[in-house]
């Protein structure tokens, strides 16, 4: 093989891989800088070298985000990509191509480019019948049922002046306020943060659930209009046609006949776009009119007629200090870098996330080298790129990616195909021990009152191994540690003792099995009532219960097929846990809110909001986070939000106290 075929095989290689991360897995792990970059290299080798060319490569395809859930589709005009762009140069490269091909008179669109998910409507008579995602490009996953859910895409259009069919696509998206609070939850239920809004989308809408979908409140804003019988020939006069329809058309679109106007709305939003409630990562500019569009006409991947222009994400230049390496609850090791404390978009940055082995072996990084960091939309900031000129005679060690467990000195795994390493000696590696217990005790666990240092001195004085040692603690082994009194002693073991009510469910989710979250445990005890029957259960019987696949069955069998666990579930049982569903609970289920959707809004006295939750599900009620039409009553407590009440009156919602509430189930 030669030189030139064996970097084209590598480029490819490297692409397929790139591709895989960001579409597949929704985890991508270097820059889309470098990565347009890798894919123009191979784009200009493969033309100058057509022998090698073939149907195979990147090049000819546009990503696919196909899984295999959901019903396939082939889309009526190709979905493509933009090319993009990241200096002015290039636009007015862009602007002077167009301007010589037309050879008359052209206005160009300027429009934000939203980092979402892209999505396909397909209206047919004034109604949503299809919404097909982005997929390789020429067909896409239906996901229709799941785009019904959000509440800005309209079901029915507004007035008669729409095509009577059309296609409309624009990006579906997280806000940033849903993020954050999406995260917020997710961290105290103990589960995996969303690195970015756009991975958060894009899962979102891959749901098998509609109503998860649903209470993560996305948006849709759209930005192109296809069919054969559109309203005007200008793209831009389309697009406010269809915001009569009903449409989520962002109103910061743009027409300009000069470079110098385009160069303005660039600059303007570089700055502005910080205040808006949506990421973006750019700029698109696309010819206005559609009879031009067609003149100019595509490559085999874009549009000659529309061009991206992507913002610079701000970096700052500092010192790598170290790299450390940490091992989660479940095992995976994480790469961090201690770096120089330098300032980056308002925050000081100490540490950045170096994601795996092949980020670094691709960064070629050194102890000592000054690395660009940068925040972009994601929350840990992370290293993309070294400054090679700086480095001197005296630079340090290569970062080599560990070999064994920092921890408990295991050989690490990486499973094929997977990018990260994992410690597989679940049951000795002190941190996994430890991070379980500290998982136990948790407050929506078993609500036990220590913290990680406790559980660290405990562990540490070889006093607690599992969480079922913590029952065995005596206060006179207390009272021998450091920093221990009587009061603090005989706290610890009131609270242990108290832990002894808390519910069934709680204790299947303070198990910390595998993906057995706070909700998948209370389904689970909805078919078995004890944790008997759970460890009893088969893949078959596992997968029966509602929204409960293969892979969350496999890791609750997995976790009892093991006689360490197995054993500790028994003392847990011996101490006096709850090992089955409250009798009293079983009686009192009923049917009595079936049908019913009943949001929860303040404070209360009686009981706590999540004891009034429980009663809602326990009665065949369905408790939502939010008021909308579909409310049908609002649980008012004290201090019910201002927003809530005066939705609520507009709506005509029924507000109900408490007593009324336990009023209608006495009934
Ligand atoms: S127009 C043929 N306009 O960027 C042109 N795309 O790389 C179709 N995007 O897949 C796309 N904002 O998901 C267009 N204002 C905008 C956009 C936009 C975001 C996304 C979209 C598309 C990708 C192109």
């Amino acid at each position: 093989m030669n030189k030139i075929e064996s970097r084209i095989q590598e480029l490819r290689r490297e692409l397929e891989l790139h591709n895989y991360n960001y579409y597949v897995l929704s985890n991508p792990t270097i820059p889309d800088r470098e990565f347009d970059e890798m894919m123009k290299e191979l784009e200009r080798m493969e033309e100058e070298h057509p022998e090698y060319a073939g149907p195979h490569s990147p090049t000819q395809r546009v990503g696919s985000d196909l899984s295999k859930e959901f019903e396939q589709v082939p889309h009526r005009y190709p979905m493509l990509s933009l090319s993009n762009t990241y200096s002015e140069e290039e636009v007015r490269d862009f602007f002077d191509r167009v301007s010589r091909a037309l050879n008359e008179p052209f206005e160009i669109v300027a429009e934000l480019k939203y980092d979402g998910t892209s999505i396909s409507l397909i209206y047919e008579k004034g109604l949503l019948v299809r919404a097909v995602t982005r997929g390789d490009g020429t067909r896409g996953d239906d996901v229709t049922a799941n785009v019904k859910t959000i509440r800005s895409i309209p079901l029915k259009l507004r007035g008669e002046e729409y095509p009577e069919e059309f296609e409309i696509r624009g990006e579906i998206l997280l806000p940033w306020a849903e993020f954050d609070r999406l995260n917020k939850e997710r961290t105290e239920q103990d589960e995996p943060l969303f690195a970015n809004p756009r991975n958060a989308a894009s899962g979102t809408l891959k749901q098998q659930n509609a109503a998860i979908v649903a209470s993560r409140r996305l948006d849709g804003y759209f930005y192109y209009l296809l069919g054969e019988n559109l309203p005007a020939d200008g793209h831009y006069e389309n697009l406010v046609f269809a915001r009569t329809w009903g449409f989520k058309i962002p109103d910061v679109i743009r027409k300009y006949d000069t470079v110098e106007g385009i160069f303005d709305y660039i600059a303007y939003w570089d700055i502005e776009r910080k205040n808006l409630p949506v990421a973006t990562d750019g700029i698109v500019l696309k010819v206005n009119s559609i009879q031009q569009q067609r003149n100019l006409g595509f490559t085999a991947k874009s549009p000659r007629w529309a061009i991206a222009y992507k913002f610079q994400a701000e970096q700052a230049l500092t010192r790598l200090n170290s790299v450390s390496f940490q091992i989660g609850r479940t095992g995976t090791v994480t790469p961090v870098a201690n770096l120089e404390p330098v300032l980056l978009s308002g925050t000081t940055v100490k540490r950045a996330s170096l994601h795996n082995e092949d980020i670094i072996r691709e960064l070629d990084l050194h102890i000592g080298d000054m690395v660009y960091v940068e925040k972009g939309g994601e929350i840990i900031p992370k290293i993309v790129g070294v400054d090679v000129e700086a480095r001197s005679l005296l630079i340090g060690d290569q970062i080599q990616f560990i070999k064994y467990c920092p921890e408990c000195k295991t050989l690490l795994i990486r499973p094929e195909g997977e990018a990260a390493h994992y410690c597989p000696n679940e049951s000795g590696c002190p941190p996994q021990i430890k991070g379980r217990i500290v998982h136990f005790v948790t407050r929506r666990a078993m609500d036990i009152g220590i913290g990680p240092e406790t559980i660290e001195d405990l562990y540490n004085a070889g006093l607690v191994k599992n969480a079922a040692d913590l029952y065995a603690l005596t206060i006179p082994e207390l009272l021998g540690l450091e920093r221990w009194a009587e009061k603090s002693a005989q706290n610890l073991i009131h609270s242990l003792e108290r832990s002894r009510e808390v519910p069934f469910e709680r204790v299947v989710y303070a198990l910390g099995i595998r993906f057995v979250g706070e909700t998948v445990a209370r389904r689970l005890i909805t078919v078995f009532h004890s944790m008997e029957q759970l460890q009893q259960a088969s893949l078959e019987t596992l997968t029966e219960v509602n929204e409960i696949g293969g892979r969350i069955a496999q890791s609750i069998l997995d976790y009892f097929a093991d006689p360490k666990n197995r054993q500790m579930v028994a003392r847990l049982r011996e101490y006096g846990l709850q090992m089955e569903v409250a009798e009293e609970k079983l009686l009192d289920r009923s049917d009595k809110l079936k049908g019913l959707t009943i949001v929860i809004s303040g404070t209360f006295s009686r009981y706590s909001r999540d004891e009034y939750k429980e009663m809602i599900e326990q009665n065949g009620g369905k408790n939502s986070g939010s008021v909308s039409k579909k409310t049908d009553y609002i649980l008012a407590g004290e201090n019910m939000g201002p927003a809530k009440l005066e939705k609520a009156a507009k709506l005509g919602i029924k507000i109900i106290n408490e007593d009324e509430f336990l009023n209608m189930l006495a009934e």
